[in-house]
């Protein structure tokens, strides 16, 4: 037995079904939030508790709470610039390099992998429609995407608590691209407009870009991976990467030991490159 009386078995089934279907592998300290987590799925489906949760797993075909079990296990901890400077940085030499890459194409292509309630990809929407200048005439695609059914469908309406809006998004940008609302702080349509969300597994959907993507975001969703599942994520990434693009991971994330599909860039600190195609020529001062 652990913890609310569920049978060890329990666990382990739906730690398996997490795993068999996202990829993601409980860390101890949060398989004893697993009931807590379950408990308003339990409370919409009718069903008493873990054990019954998972005999109905496994006997019924009820697609909504398999889903719904899932999405409540996963980690969608997220909000606005978060690790600030990463986003500074990423302004001041990656997008800089990328304008030179791409500028007779004048095409821009990002990927948030594991974007969650989309935080992350407003938060670039943001920094570059406040560069419009730099921007204008170019074709810019951001895409969000998750396996999280909820996170993505918040993610489209952006829509978002006091709390979350608080968190990382200064004032003057809280009041130029959200409106305060009765339910909370609505994206505006011009933000809303500049990023598209889809639901995709990482480890098993094309990621529905029109070119192979200049800059991915993939931050604090690898960690959660067993090293196998770590590794095929990163094979994953680098189909979808452009030769000369770059690769922006978690502070507590790396490529070092995990894969040979990308090494760290050596000319922009924190990011990486695809293998084998590392930019020939340095950033410009
Ligand atoms: C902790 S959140 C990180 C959100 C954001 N990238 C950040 O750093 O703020 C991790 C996200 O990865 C998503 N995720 C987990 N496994 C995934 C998979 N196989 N494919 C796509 N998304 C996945 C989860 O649903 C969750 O929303």
């Amino acid at each position: 037995m652990i913890d609310g009386g569920a049978s060890e078995s329990a666990y382990r089934i739906l730690m398996g079904v997490l795993e068999s279907r996202t990829g993601q592998t409980l860390s101890p300290n949060r398989i004893w939030r697993i009931e807590m987590s379950l408990k308003p799925v339990m409370q919409r489906h009718g069903v008493a508790d873990l054990d019954a949760l998972v005999a109905a797993l496994v006997t019924s075909t009820n697609r909504q709470l398999l889903d719904d079990t899932v999405d409540a296990m996963l980690n969608n901890e997220t909000y606005f610039y978060r690790e600030h400077s990463v986003f500074d940085d990423i302004a001041a030499t990656a997008l800089e390099k990328l304008r030179e890459i791409n500028a007779q194409r004048r095409s821009l292509t990002i990927w948030h992998c594991g974007v969650s309630t989309g935080q992350e990809a407003y938060s670039m929407a943001m920094l570059l429609a406040e560069q419009e200048s730099k921007w204008a005439g170019w074709q810019v695609q951001i895409i969000g995407t998750d396996v999280s059914y909820h996170a993505i469908s918040r993610a489209r309406v952006g829509l978002y608590s006091q709390f979350e809006i608080q968190r990382g998004l200064p004032i003057q940008r809280m009041v130029r691209w959200f409106d305060q609302t009765e339910g909370g702080w609505l994206a505006k349509a011009d933000l809303r407009r500049r990023v598209e969300f889809s639901v995709q597994n990482m480890l098993t959907d094309r990621p529905p870009l029109a070119r192979p993507a200049d800059l991915i975001f993939c931050r604090n969703l690898l960690l959660y991976f067993s090293p196998a599942m770590r590794h095929k994520a990163f094979a994953r990434l680098r189909v979808a990467a452009a030769p000369q693009s770059f690769l922006v991971l978690g502070a507590g994330e790396t490529v070092l030991g995990q894969t040979d599909q990308f090494v760290a860039s050596p000319r922009l600190r924190g990011l990486y490159e695809p293998a084998e195609q590392q930019l020939r020529r340095p950033v410009a001062a």
